[in-house]
Formats: C-alpha cells, structure tokens, sequence
C-alpha cells in the first residue's frame, strides 16, 4: 500500500501549495487529482489576487473590506490571518516566476475590484489563475524526490481509524479502474467547491463538492452552506465568466434603458459594489421588466469605455470568450450578461491551519469554510483563499506527521467501494440517468437557491433534493467498463452533490434574514440581534442534515449599517 506522511485530494492553487509547503517542510507527499492538475478549476481563476502592496494601502484596510464584504459573518481572527500574510505570498509567487503584470514604472501593477476600498487586485491579464496554477506545476517537478503524484485518480472514500483520525483514502485509477487503499499519517482535502449542483455556473465540471461530502460523510462540520455567491456577469448564453477584472477597468453596466442602475444601489461603488450587491441589482432589473434580449433575462456590460488598448493588453481572455461563444466583438459592443452561480462560500469547517473537525484531516481553498468569506466573498479574494491556506494546511499537516508513526489500515474500506462501485454498474436500466437527475438538480438549485430566495421556494427546493437523492440511489448508467468509465464516476459525484445541495437548502431555510448573498424577500434586514452566527451541518444517524450554530469571531469590527 502506498503510504506518504502528507496526502492531498485535489491539485488545484490550495493543493499544490500545500504540497509545496508540505514538502519544503520535509515531508514524504502525495498528490492525487481526478483530473490532469493543471486541469484544475483554479485555471479559470481570472481577475486577479489581492494584497495590500501598495505603500499607501495597509493589510487592515483589505481585512475590513473583506469583513464588510462578508456582511460581518466572516471570522475577523482568520481574515487577519489572510490580509496580514498576503504581501508576502504575492512577493514569494513573483520570486517562483509568477508574471504580474507591472506598470511603466516597473512595479506590480494593481487593478481595481468589487468592494475593495483601494486598487489591490495584482494580476497577470485575466489569466491570474491560470499562470499561478502552471508556475506552482512547475515548481513540484523540483521535488519529485519527495512528492508522488496520482493523476486521473478519483478518491471514493476517506478512511478513518479507531483512533478517530483520518488515516488514509480509497481511489480508483480513471484509466484502468484498479482501485487502492492510500495510507497517509494526514490527509488534506483540496478539492474545490460544488458549482455544479447549479445549472448554470461559472465552475468546470469537476466542480462537484467531492471533497464537501466526503468530509460530511465522515462526521465533520460543513459551515455556511446556505452562502451561495452569483457573480454578477455571466454570459447569458453559457454561464461562462466574464472577469471583474472588466468593471476593474472601468466597464458599465446598462439596463435595456441604456441606464446605468447601479446607481440606485450603490452610487458610491457603482458597478464595483461586492458581487451580492451588484447581483441583486441585477436581477432586480430583469425581475422588473428592465432586463435585455429576446428574454429579457440579461443587463448590458459594456468594455466600450475601456480604451481598446488596455482591453487587449488587459481583458484579452474576455475578447476571445466574447467573439467565439457570442458572437460579439467586446471592444465595439456591449455584452448580454446576468448573475450566475460562481462560488461556494460555504464547505467543510476549518480552523487557520486548515484543521477540520477529524484529526489528521484538513481542508484549503473552496471545499473549505476557515471562514474567511462569510456571507460574500469578495472578487479575487478566493486566490489569496486557496495559497494562503493551502500553505498554512501543508506546513501544519507536515509538522504533525512528523511526530506520528505511519498508521496500519486495513483494505476494508477499499472492498465497501469496489462493492458499491461494482453495484452500480450492475444497477437495472430502469431507473433515471444520472444527468438528467443533474440536469433537474442543478436548473431547481438556480431557481430556488439563487439571487432572491423564499420560504416557498426552498421549501420546493428541499423536497426535489430529497426525491433526486432518492432517484439517484438506482440512477442508471451506460457504460459497464473500468478504463475511463466516466459514468461510474458521475454516478458518485451526482451522490457528493446532492449531499452539499442539501446541506445548502437546509441551512437556506433556517437562516430567516438577508445578509451577504443570501437574500431572502421574506426577511429583507439583515437581523444581527437573532442571527449573527454561522450554521453548521452535521449528518446525523440516518444521514439527514442536522443544523447547530457557532460562533462569528469578532476581533474589531462590529457589524455596521450597509452603505455602499
Ligand atoms: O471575475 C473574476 O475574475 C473572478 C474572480 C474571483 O472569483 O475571485
């Protein structure tokens, strides 16, 4: 059995940080991805990453936007965390070969973003994501001594011994089918958020809350689930993102009366209110007539008034989008867009070394809930998110693996799986495929868990969570195969989803206020005095999602009346 003292589920930003941390810590590593690594969703990642670099800014500064961002839910202790050692980690990527760009003066460059008070957004075009992704690759090739890699594995379960702690992991090899017991004295999961419950969504299809579940399933906490961010410009015709990046730069938004509506809702910020704010002004727009296309289902995004210049030197990811899936050239004319599923602000509960409630088992990036983003994450916060933590979980996981022997585990989780897995292959033809039990889940998430929400709707919402969940137990599928038997695995992460979409809508409908992207037009206020608490979500003997409360940490920030 292969065993390693750091195991990391999931190759994107927080995992191949943790790794390279965990390995510069001197630890034996493995990381293992479903996917090819610089696959990862993390490569979509466009806009930008944020740090106070700028002379005239202060680390404080970024924490108080990010805790007014969060609507006063995201804990102040772990934001300082995150804002106070952002400087460095954007200095130590630009050491490794991270390519900001910087202005004529030499200097990183920064752009503005949603909510935040200055311009602190460093980035590389709006490809952020993507070059930091391909450096960091390249960086793990320099321990290949120390650092295996397990590519196109998909992880089926977590092992977790007498002890209470997590010891290891079951996967299965996509190309062959072979499945494997992986012993490890820690395991961090890395394996993103859970976009796909949502028809549409910004996210890539192996966004499918693996990770959320898995953890669930062993008995951990998830936290603000309920806490579902839309970003604001979405391609109509797709979902597909357009970066924030664009507004950055100075970008308008016009309703199909060429106005510019945010200034209804935010004429300080405009269009570079936080994301929830400009969503909900958004849709308010369509919901009332005001909206564009033949629907009437879109607003106006217009880069026009960026100087083509800086769109092609700047924004050139959202020009190729733009032409080749709607058929528009963004430098000449405006683009349709509309809020969209982008984010999960929620996941598996954390503390700042990325610690969950399992010993030995961890969590970084989007699949965990620290929380640093509370009721809204802030644009180009959730990079920072991924490195910070991911290197924070690496070095902690690596320290307490060394001071542990390497445990036994047994093989009797990987025989549960490959009976499940050989279950489902011989399931009868007659129940519903697996996508179209997605298809039904995802559009009934966009409908009932989305911008505005209801008492009404979630309440459908649950009840068609809990049917699916059922439908899904005898969902059948085609392919009866092992070598990249894509069916298998969509059969498991169509169960992973409807764990976490659960877990959403039940937490939707007990939280009875508005605060951050949950906004509810049966609770309008926000509601510090009753609800000032994050929900967490246990499973409870019969795998139903059970509700508890904890704590917001404030550190020096009392909640304050909203302005934008
Ligand atoms: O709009 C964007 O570029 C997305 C950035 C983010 O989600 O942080």
């Amino acid at each position: 059995m292969p065993a390693h003292d750091v195991l990391i589920i999931g190759a994107g930003l927080a995992g191949q940080r943790a790794a390279l941390a965990a390995a510069d810590a001197g630890a034996t590593v493995a990381i293992m991805s479903k996917v090819h690594p610089v696959r990862s969703h993390s490569v979509a990642a466009a806009g930008g990453i944020n740090a106070a670099i700028n002379p005239a800014d202060d680390w404080r500064s970024h924490a108080f936007d990010t805790v007014k961002g969060s609507d006063y839910l995201g804990d102040q202790d772990a934001i300082e965390v995150m804002t106070s050692e952002a400087p460095n980690e954007i200095l130590h990527l630009e050491h490794i070969g991270v390519t900001f760009h910087r202005n004529e003066t030499g200097h990183l460059d920064l752009r503005a973003f949603g909510g935040a008070s200055m311009k602190r957004t460093a980035y590389v075009a709006d490809i952020t994501g993507q070059a930091i992704l391909h450096v960091l690759y390249e960086q793990l090739m320099k321990y290949s001594d120390r650092v295996d890699r397990y590519e196109e594995w998909f992880n089926t379960s977590l092992i977790r011994g007498d002890n209470g702690r997590c010891q290891g992991v079951v996967a299965r090899n996509i190309r062959t089918g072979e499945m494997q017991t992986f012993v490890a004295k820690t395991v961090i999961l890395a394996t993103g958020g859970v976009g796909q419950a949502w028809k549409p969504t910004t996210n890539g299809l192996i966004c499918t809350g693996d990770g959320m579940s898995l953890a669930y399933r062993l008995g951990a906490r998830l936290m603000d689930m309920e806490m579902i961010q839309y970003h604001p410009t979405t391609m109509t015709a797709n979902g597909f993102l357009i970066t924030e990046g664009a507004r950055g730069e100075g970008a308008h938004l016009r309703n199909a009366d060429g106005e510019r509506f945010m200034v209804h809702s935010a004429p300080n910020k405009m269009e570079l209110a936080s994301r929830d704010v400009v969503s909900r002004a958004e849709q308010k727009e369509i919901n009332e007539g005001r909206g564009t296309g033949p629907l009437k289902d879109s607003v106006l995004l217009d880069v026009t008034v960026v100087p083509k210049h800086r769109i092609l030197e700047a924004l050139r990811e959202i020009v190729n989008l733009g032409r080749d899936f709607a058929g528009i050239d963004i430098t000449r004319e405006p683009i349709p867009v509309r809020p969209g599923q982008h984010y999960t602000m929620g996941g598996v509960k954390t503390d700042v070394d990325g610690e969950t409630d399992i010993p030995g088992l961890y969590a970084a990036g989007e699949v965990a809930c620290v929380s640093v983003h509370g009721g809204n994450r802030l644009g180009a916060n959730s990079l920072l998110d991924t490195l910070i933590f991911g290197r924070r979980s690496g070095e902690h996981a690596a320290k307490v693996a060394a001071s542990i022997p390497m445990p036994t585990v047994s093989d009797a989780q990987l025989r549960d799986d490959q009976k499940e897995i050989a279950a489902i292959i011989a399931r009868p033809k007659t129940g519903r495929r697996v996508s179209e039990i997605k298809d039904e889940l995802g559009t009934s998430m966009n409908q009932y868990c989305a911008v505005f929400r209801d008492e009404e709707g979630m309440t459908k919402g649950k009840e068609i969570v809990t049917r699916l969940r059922e439908e899904a137990k005898d969902a059948y599928i085609d392919d009866q195969g092992t070598v990249f038997n894509q069916d298998v695995l969509g059969a498991l992460e169509l169960g992973f989803m409807l764990d976490c979409a659960d877990a959403c809508v039940t937490a939707a409908l007990e939280r009875k206020e508005s605060r951050g992207a949950h906004s509810r037009t049966d609770f309008t206020e926000r509601d510090d005095e009753n609800w000032l608490f994050h929900l967490t979500v246990e499973q409870d003997g019969d795998g139903e999602a059970k509700l508890a409360q904890a704590p917001v940490t404030i550190t020096q920030w009392q909640p304050m009346e909203r302005t934008y």
